[in-house]
């Protein structure tokens, strides 16, 4: 599959020629500038909860392309107040068949309301499985304990985590989720867009390295195949 990183916890990610985007903040981050929202593919958009920067270009996105969102329900209600109309709301716990693979939908310890103040129910995590391969995207996480049912039940081949601290963990404790979802191969996110999260990227990687895993910072823009 190959992945695409939009800035911050977006990402696109095309499997068995399917375009799923992940939490859309595109268009107000100043580090992705050089994306261009409206030219922008989907074919599904997963959103792991309401804050504006994991939904900022969702309607817009979802409106052009017609993609399906997938999402907690109280997120589906009101990207459905806003016009969006093909929506599949889920919760914490569930699991569904697409034609690219499944989701499951995992516990993320955060908050979620909608950038009005809206309850966003639940914040999540997706487990993807496909025949191409599974991985685990993690949304705004604290480090929970909840983390190791995640790879006592199936492999995860690969998993993007949040890595900026402050809003959620940061790299010693992205270190440790590596370790309780049994993966080594790691995508950082929710890193660098604002101040109070910004990064040294070369010790990041290093601190990985030394615990005997790879974090993997792809460059905004760019690709890489897995
Ligand atoms: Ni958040
Ligand atoms: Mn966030």
């Amino acid at each position: 599959m190959d992945i695409t990183y939009y800035g911050h916890s977006s990402f696109g990610i095309t499997i068995n020629e399917k375009k799923i985007v992940f939490d859309p903040f595109i268009s107000p981050n100043p580090l992705a500038k050089n994306i261009d929202i409206n030219t922008l593919q989907a074919d599904y958009i997963l959103i792991s909860h309401g804050h504006g920067d994991h939904i900022a270009d969702a309607v817009a996105l979802a409106k052009r392309t017609n993609a399906l969102v997938v999402s907690s329900f109280e997120i589906g209600e009101w990207l459905a107040k806003q016009g969006v109309k093909n929506i599949r709301g889920m919760n914490t716990g569930g699991k569904a068949k697409f034609d690219f693979g499944s989701i499951k939908c995992v516990k993320a310890e955060h908050s979620s309301s909608m950038p009005d103040g809206t309850y966003g129910g639940n914040p999540m995590g997706f487990v993807v499985e496909s025949n191409q391969g599974n991985f685990y995207y993690a949304g705004d996480t604290a480090l929970t304990y909840d983390m190791k049912l995640i790879g006592d039940y199936r492999k995860i081949d690969f998993a993007f985590l949040p890595i900026g601290d402050n809003y959620t963990m940061g790299v010693d404790n992205a270190i440790i989720a590596a370790d309780f979802i049994k993966c080594k191969d790691i995508i950082g996110m929710h890193y660098d867009t604002f101040e109070v999260i910004k990064i040294n990227h070369e010790e990041a990687v290093n601190k990985f390295s030394v615990a005997g895993k790879k974090l993997t910072l792809i460059p905004i823009n760019e690709t890489i195949n897995k």
